[in-house]
């Protein structure tokens, strides 16, 4: 299925992004430009250190560039107002997954829609359907996250990333510390967001498995992201 055509066509461009942290004596990143759309997986690539979650957290909206500047759909995010920008357009999935530790996983990925005011039974008929999509067990539905493997949390973190309904999904290092095979699933999962979802995803990660399927690859090396 691909239903990109429905979509309509969402970008995020980076304009001469440069990052300082205000403590930091260094430029994490100078002078970035780079151009993302919708329909499209993209990874970032770069040795521990090199400044990726810097970068996604700036795409991410949870800080602002020191020069230069984020345009979503050609509008500056700082001036569209950060806050709408990670409500309506860039939903992010830590490497940390955050979720919450005292709801189910069907009442974390329920949580998003029941937010925007999804009535309980709509939100757990979708919530199924993101795990499904996620290929979690659907007997996982009532177990806590510590009662999940590393691999069953991302997926977790995903599906409720998906219930938000948001056109631009970033994750940082989506496949640390799991196993090959389960590695390989969630990069099929990014890849899915994006082909068949017309999702904007963004990955960044030190590990081989996304690459490999991704439709663009870029490099950040001493704060300067190049292409393949
Ligand atoms: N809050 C901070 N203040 C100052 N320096 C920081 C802060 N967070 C990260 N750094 C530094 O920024 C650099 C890039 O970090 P990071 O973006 O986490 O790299 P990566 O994700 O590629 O491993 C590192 O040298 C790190 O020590
Ligand atoms: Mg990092």
């Amino acid at each position: 299925m691909n239903n990109n055509t429905e979509l309509p066509r969402r970008t995020l461009e980076m304009k001469g992004v440069s990052f300082k942290y205000p403590r930091g004596r260094r430029m994490i990143l100078k002078d970035v430009s780079a151009f993302f759309e919708s329909g499209r997986l993209y990874t970032v690539e770069g040795e521990s250190g090199a400044g990726k979650s810097t970068l996604l957290t700036l795409l991410a909206g949870l800080a602002v560039p020191t020069s230069g500047e984020i345009l979503a759909d050609g509008k500056s995010i700082s001036e569209m107002g950060m806050t709408r920008y990670r409500r309506e357009i860039a939903a992010t999935v830590a490497q940390a997954n955050l979720l919450f530790e005292g709801r189910t996983v069907l009442e974390n990925v329920m949580f998003p829609m029941l937010l925007k005011g999804v009535s309980p039974s709509e939100a757990e008929t979708k919530a199924k359907e993101y795990l499904g999509q996620v290929k979690l067990d659907e007997e996982l539905c009532g177990h806590y996250p510590k009662e999940c493997s590393g691999g069953e949390q991302k997926r977790a973190a995903f599906a409720r990333a998906m219930a938000l309904d948001n056109p631009v999904i970033l994750a940082d290092e989506p496949t640390a510390n799991l196993d090959r095979a389960t590695a390989r699933t969630v990069a099929s999962i990014l890849g899915d967001l994006a082909k068949d979802r017309g999702r904007l995803v963004i990955a960044v990660t030190h590990e081989a498995e996304i690459p490999e399927i991704a439709d663009e690859r870029l490099f950040l090396r001493a704060g300067v992201l190049e292409r393949e």
